[in-house]
């Protein structure tokens, strides 16, 4: 006896609640539900959520697509279908002109006639899309609608009782369609983890990349790990031995010259492992500091260049009464070399954070709130170092908060290579090199902060070998 779409949509309804109530994780019950949606309609699935910021939607489970497609690009919420505004499903007859389809010619080249979307929701929030993706226009009935509708639905429970499952807290884990992705490398996932702490909004390869010729067959592609949307950056994070990565800047060189109008930055092996080093993690967080190496500036060159600084403040805050806030520990010496030559009245305060120390605690907070109250105040935030930047980005959205009425910057060093979020320093010491730095504050596990200089530590391995992991140069020494 041949099936009716009623048994047809009756027999893939407990399926997908079967897969819904297993103990499975939350990514291959949303695999699951594509698969049974994928299945029901014959043709390519996905589900699509949104991420923190809420203005783009991320694949998160897909079926019976080609990657180039998944990887398209950017899913704008507003440029794309929409249904995650309206109550009722979607419908795309067109996909090559209707202009609610944001990357028609994608389609087009997969093949792809006729999308129907869906909305995802949790209680009364829209958090995704269920999209099925049509070869041929199809004539579709209100039971086939009704039935997506209830796919989409059981969806929403899906993601909305895993949110409850969390011991007990509202870490909403569908708010972080990150959790949900397999990473290539583990250092994916770690430095997902980092950005995460620091409140970073990231999406996993988002979007491919042609380049090269495209006469010649299929272009080659190159897809970015990561994009940042609150930065506009993508990252790429190269783990490969550095006698490796010739292929790969290669790759980026034309990258950057066929699309100049994208941000992007690499990570090589030895920025990362340096990354994860000062939060104590990745092979580098075993070597120790067995005494200093070099001397990058002595006292009398410090002294001289925070002279200079102080005069500058003291001309720019003249009846302005800054607050100089420090964050700990780092800014000691130079704070308090720094308020000496400040020839206006002035206040200090400082604050502490705590630093990502694995995947112990969810987010950075605020440790020590400032004593003083710094709303209307004129705040000149004092650094030691601004590396990445993410320490910063997250220290000056806490002081936005605040409601100052100005909010500058001073860093004794300035390590423009690694950075990640550009912000303006209004005052800067010294622009450092590629090199990690001790002294004046500084430490390197703790130690050497009392050094009146600044130096480039040596470091040996935990085997008791020298080396220069923390300071290699990667352009002139390919180290493997
Ligand atoms: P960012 O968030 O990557 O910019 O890192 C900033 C923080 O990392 C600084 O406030 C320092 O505490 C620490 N840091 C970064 N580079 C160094 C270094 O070379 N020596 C010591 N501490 C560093
Ligand atoms: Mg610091």
């Amino acid at each position: 006896m041949p099936l009716n779409k009623d048994h047809l949509y009756c027999k893939a309804l407990r399926q997908a609640i079967t897969a819904a109530g297993a103990t499975t994780p939350l990514k291959e019950k949303l695999d699951a539900l594509a698969r049974i949606v994928s299945r029901c309609f014959d043709t390519g699935t996905a589900i699509a959520l949104l991420d923190a910021t809420g203005s783009h939607l991320i694949h998160t489970a897909h079926w019976r697509l080609p990657p180039t497609f998944v990887q398209k690009g950017l899913i704008d919420v507003g440029k794309s279908l929409n249904e995650t505004a309206s109550d009722s499903p979607v419908f795309i007859e067109n996909a090559a002109k209707d202009n609610r389809v944001q990357y028609p010619s994608a389609a087009v080249k997969a093949g792809i006639v006729s999308i129907l979307g869906t909305a995802i929701s949790t209680d009364d929030h829209k958090i995704g899309a269920l999209r099925v993706y049509f070869k041929r226009a199809p004539i579709l009935t209100a039971q086939d609608t009704s039935f997506l509708k209830a796919i989409a639905q059981l969806a929403g429970v899906v993601l909305s009782r895993q949110t409850i499952e969390v011991k007990g807290e509202v870490t909403v884990e569908a708010d972080k369609p990150s959790r949900m992705v397999k990473f290539a490398h583990a250092s994916e996932g770690e430095f997902a983890g980092i950005l995460d702490f620091y409140g970073i909004p990231w999406i996993y390869e988002p979007r491919s990349f042609p380049i090269g010729q495209k006469t010649k067959g299929t272009p080659e592609l190159f897809t970015p790990d990561f994009y940042l949307p609150s930065l506009d950056l993508y990252v790429e994070l190269t783990t490969m031995k550095q006698s490796l990565v010739t292929q790969k800047n290669r790759k980026l060189k034309a990258l950057k010259a066929q699309y100049p109008e994208i941000k992007i930055t690499l990570l090589y092996k030895n920025d990362y492992e340096k990354l994860l080093a000062k939060y104590g993690a990745g092979p580098l967080a075993e070597s120790r500091a067995h005494g200093v190496g070099r001397i990058l500036y002595s006292a009398a060159e410090i002294d001289q260049r925070v002279r200079d600084i102080a005069q500058r403040i003291s001309t720019d805050y003249a009846g302005r009464r800054p607050v100089l806030l420090g964050v700990q520990r780092g800014f000691l010496c130079f704070m308090a070399d720094l308020i000496r030559q400040i020839t206006v009245p002035m206040d200090l305060d400082f604050i502490a954070i705590s630093y990502y120390t694995g995947a112990e605690e969810p987010a950075v907070k605020v440790t020590k709130e400032a004593d003083l109250s710094l709303a209307g105040r004129n705040i000149l935030l004092v650094e030691d170092i601004v590396d990445t930047g993410i320490t910063l980005n997250y220290v000056l959205n806490y002081l936005r908060e605040k409601k100052p009425s100005s909010l500058s910057v001073c860093t004794l060093l300035d390590r423009k290579a690694r950075r990640l979020v550009e912000t303006k320093l209004d005052y800067v010491g010294f622009d450092v090199p590629d090199e990690f730095v001790i002294g004046y504050g500084l430490d390197y596990h703790e130690e050497y902060r009392n050094l009146p200089f600044i130096a480039v530590p040596q470091i040996k391995g935990p085997d008791g070998a020298k080396s220069e992991a923390l300071n290699p140069k990667p352009e002139t020494n390919p180290k493997q």
